[in-house]
């Protein structure tokens, strides 16, 4: 049985559920490689060993720079913020290891192009945990308009709103740009600009009318480490800091087909609380999916007769039919968010042993795509103009 160690840098929240999915990813899925959870690295604070002995890692460490240095290691995975991403990667990338990295790709297009260019230079695989492209309703609209069922796709429509980020809750690395490069830009816009070109199959071309918010200007400094979830055991200590990210970024595009296109992402949409959304409008048919829905997947068939016509909810639990749910439960046992990272995983081990991924698998370069489109929009933003991507670079 061929197996591959993994070390994964960081156990936050993506910690968790990348820690999950490398634990479940051989029992479900029988990859051609399996993964041996080996190192898990965390601040000395967070206490790696605890961790480690909480999700089946074989190791601890406080030193990212040895472990991914380290003869053991075969894959590295890089769940830390997004100022980290850049220097764990090309460290991971100089000693020769194949590298996976949570999305944004990077906090600057700068480090993301840095991180392309190292890849390509020493020739290793590289993978963007874009998620939500895994889960089946999603990987099955991809699909669907492979297939033609959408004819011309006029209109493309995609919201990523959450509502977690209220006065109460402290200055977190998210709202650093320093750390993070963006607020709900980086983190929620790079999902819907990904998950839109990955079901479309097209490129954005040109981005107009972007908007960008700051509403809460200072939040209290945080006390505490981060404890699995996004603003989880994160109190506010004495003092106050500046925001330095956005908390809304707005825009409109066009795609390489021809459709227009909206984006909006926000932190602060209350009563949306991981409304991950969109809806596409073509000639022959349309398709809309909403995370908050995810088993589900709306189709619109525009030809059949038109008193038949109507909007049918299809529920996306089919084994065989359905992208990746065979290896789930019996039909109809719906899945959850955790899911799409083992689904991930798999595709990812497939990829190391040479094999097709279910569905196209991100790497660093179409993760920089991605990338190049948010530049666009803050570029638009600032200059109050329409940005082609060709000028951002
Ligand atoms: N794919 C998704 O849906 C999804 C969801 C959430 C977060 N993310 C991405 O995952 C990454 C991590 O986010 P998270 O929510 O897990 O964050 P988190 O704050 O929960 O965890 C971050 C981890 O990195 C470590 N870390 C932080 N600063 C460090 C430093 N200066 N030196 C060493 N270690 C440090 C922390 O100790 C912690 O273990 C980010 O890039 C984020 O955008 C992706």
């Amino acid at each position: 049985m061929a197996t591959i160690n993994v070390a994964l840098i960081g156990q936050g929240f993506m910690g968790r559920s990348h820690s999950n999915a490398w634990g479940q990813v051989a029992k479900f899925f029988h990859p051609p490689l399996t993964p041996i959870m080996h190192t898990v690295f965390g601040q000395a604070e967070e206490n790696p060993q605890s961790f480690a002995a909480n999700w089946g890692w074989k190791y601890a460490s406080t030193n990212w720079e040895q472990l991914v240095k380290s003869p053991e290691i075969g894959l590295v995975d890089i769940v830390t913020p997004n100022y980290m991403h850049a220097p764990i990667a090309k460290a991971a990338i100089a000693a020769g290891k194949p590298v996976c990295c949570e999305k944004p790709i990077a906090g600057t297009l700068d480090d993301a192009r840095d991180m392309v260019q190292a890849a390509k230079a020493a020739k290793v695989k590289t993978f963007v945990w874009f998620n939500y492209r895994r889960c089946p309703a999603v990987a099955l609209a991809h699909q669907l308009v492979k297939q033609g069922k959408l004819g011309e796709i006029r209109h493309v429509r995609a919201v990523y709103l959450q509502d977690w980020a209220s006065e109460a809750v402290p200055l977190l690395w998210r709202f650093d740009k320093n750390l993070a490069g963006s607020g709900a830009h980086g983190d929620l816009n790079a999902h819907i600009v990904d998950m839109t070109r990955f079901v479309t199959g097209q490129e954005i071309t040109e981005v107009a009318g972007a908007i960008v918010e700051t509403f809460i200007k200072e939040r209290t400094l945080p006390a505490g480490i981060a404890t699995g979830g996004i603003a989880q055991g994160r109190s506010g200590a004495e003092g106050k800091g500046r925001v330095t990210v956005d908390d809304a970024v707005l825009f409109l595009a066009r795609f390489s087909g021809g459709a227009v296109a909206s984006f909006e992402a926000a932190r602060q949409a209350t009563g949306n609380q991981n409304r991950n959304a969109f809806e596409l409008n073509g000639t022959k048919g349309a398709l809309r999916f909403d995370f908050e829905r995810m088993n589900e997947l709306q189709f619109y068939d525009a030809t059949l007769p038109r008193a038949v016509q109507g909007w049918s909810t299809i529920m996306c639990t089919h084994g065989g039919d359905h992208p990746y749910v065979a290896n789930w439960w019996p039909d109809a046992h719906i899945i959850g968010y955790e899911h799409g990272f083992t689904n991930q995983a798999y595709d990812i081990l497939k990829s190391l042993a040479g094999e097709a991924p279910t569905v196209p698998l991100p790497d660093f370069e179409d993760a920089y795509q991605t990338q190049r489109v948010l530049e666009a929009a803050l570029k638009s933003a600032c200059e109050h103009r329409p940005v082609k991507i060709e000028e951002v670079k």
